[in-house]
């Protein structure tokens, strides 16, 4: 989480939309069943993905990192009428648990859970995507970023969540730990990329938003 003032963070928690309640309890949930419950999106950044989908209106969402589920049902929301979204993780304990409350959600037979590493499964995918959410292993975004790269439409959309790193980015000693150097590397492979245009929000751990030309 970056620096924000703690007072500004919780004045915009609490002015913004609360989760409904399937949300709320994928939430608690996940809080109380994973080791590792802070790589949920939470409420304002499932919100915020919430929000891009919507004004998307995507046909097809490529996920890579499901987790527990939270963000590939946020995103799911601003899915078009008959779209899917197609959710891949590594994890294969985490399945059932997310399956479960894809069902409760209302969008199991739009959410297509795909289970293994992403750098494999990608390449399978016969699908032309709208929007991509990169969320999984920070050293392999690049990997990522060149495999889905050409399965995306011109004019679709990358979300990549954490490129700020909790700010490690900027710290010189931490650049030889394999995440920080793997965030520096995407983030720089995006910037010089022509292909694309991009930016950089400071919502949450930093959301890059590019624009696949
Ligand atoms: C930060 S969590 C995703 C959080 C989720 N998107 C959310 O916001 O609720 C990252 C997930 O990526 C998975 N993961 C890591 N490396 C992966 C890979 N190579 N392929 C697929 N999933 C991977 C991890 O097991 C973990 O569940």
């Amino acid at each position: 989480m970056l620096p924000v003032n703690p007072l500004t963070e919780k004045y915009i928690i609490d002015h913004t939309s609360e989760e409904d309640p399937v949300l709320a309890e994928l939430n608690r949930r996940t809080h109380l069943n994973t080791v590792h419950p802070q790589m949920l999106a939470g409420k304002t950044q499932g919100r915020f993905l919430e929000m891009i989908s919507r004004m998307i209106v995507p046909e097809n969402i490529l996920e890579i990192g499901t987790f527990t589920g939270y963000s590939a049902i946020c995103l799911a929301k601003g899915l078009k009428k008959n779209g899917h979204l197609y959710t891949i993780e590594i994890n294969d304990e985490l399945i059932t648990f997310a399956a479960g409350f894809f069902k409760k959600s209302g969008m199991a037979d739009r959410i297509i859970q795909l289970s293994g590493d992403a750098r494999n499964i990608i390449p399978s995918l016969d699908i032309v995507f709208d929007l991509v959410f990169i969320d999984a292993e920070k050293s392999e975004y690049s990997e990522y970023y060149k495999l889905v790269f050409e399965k995306i439409r011109h004019g679709g959309w990358i979300i990549a969540d954490n490129v700020l790193w909790g700010e490690k980015i900027l710290e010189d000693s931490a650049q030889g730990d394999t995440s920080t150097r793997g965030i520096l590397d995407f983030n720089d492979l995006v910037y010089k990329d022509n292909r694309v245009d991009n930016l950089i929000l400071s919502i949450r751990d930093g959301v890059a938003l590019i624009y696949k030309k």
